[in-house]
């Protein structure tokens, strides 16, 4: 099933929360691409001065093609809207992200983001998060996180490339994925993940985000 034209279409209605001299937080992922191409769009369009902060290389690409001039999370002392993605949503409107490894820099930008959207489509609702938290940690740490995490009750899985190379993020560091079975109480996890050390980033955010699309089938799409 495929959720590209209701992905589309809300990407063009979530435009309407954009405004003229906005700085602007570029999730990563398929859902922020569609976005971050409409978006291109509409600012030239309206001849807009925005300015985009990437949370990673894959979307920095794509919004250099579309022209959207680029700064860093470091410039700012605050962000406008922030637009991204999620790996699922639950009935707490918690999020977990880091499908696409860009975990750590969302995060910053959703700390720094006056207004956040997230963009999923319907398969990523659930009513207690069941998927795996992909943890960003420093490689030096790896055993002694996995041992922690065992003991959270989490099963690891140290994420790899194809061909078994261990998938490193553009900080750095490597990305567990750890299996809690159905999560039912999302906040104290994240907050005892955060508190391992080594651990960078954990892929439960605790800041929910303002205004939520799910993309529906035939182009349908509903705002939580
Ligand atoms: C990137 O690390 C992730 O947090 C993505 O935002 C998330 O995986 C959603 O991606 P899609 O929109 O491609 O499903």
């Amino acid at each position: 099933m495929s959720y590209d034209s209701a992905i589309l279409a809300l990407s063009n209605d979530a435009l309407k929360y954009v405004k003229d001299n906005y700085v602007i937080g570029l999730g990563s992922g398929r859902a922020a691409t569609a976005l971050v191409k409409s978006l291109a769009i509409f600012a030239k369009k309206k001849n807009y001065n925005i300015k985009g902060i990437p949370t990673s290389l894959q979307i920095k690409l794509i919004a250099e093609e579309g022209g959207i001039p680029i700064i860093e999370s470091d410039q700012v002392d605050h962000i406008d809207v922030v637009f991204d993605g999620a790996d699922q949503i639950d009935s707490q409107k918690y999020v977990i992200k880091g499908g696409g490894g860009a975990l750590l820099r969302e995060n910053i930008l959703f700390s720094l983001a006056k207004k956040i959207i997230v963009m999923a489509d319907k398969t990523k609702f659930v009513k207690n998060f069941t998927r795996s938290v992909p943890v960003e940690i420093h490689p030096l740490a790896r055993n002694s996180v996995t041992k922690t995490i065992d003991k959270l009750g989490g099963k690891v899985n140290l994420r790899s490339l194809d061909r078994g190379y261990p998938f490193f993020t553009e900080n750095g560091n490597i990305i567990l994925d750890c299996d809690f079975g159905v999560i039912k109480n999302p906040k104290t996890l994240s907050q005892k993940i955060k508190q391992i050390p080594g651990v960078m980033e954990s892929g439960i955010f605790l800041k929910k985000p303002d205004i939520i699309y799910k993309a529906k089938t035939g182009g349908k799409f509903e705002i939580i």
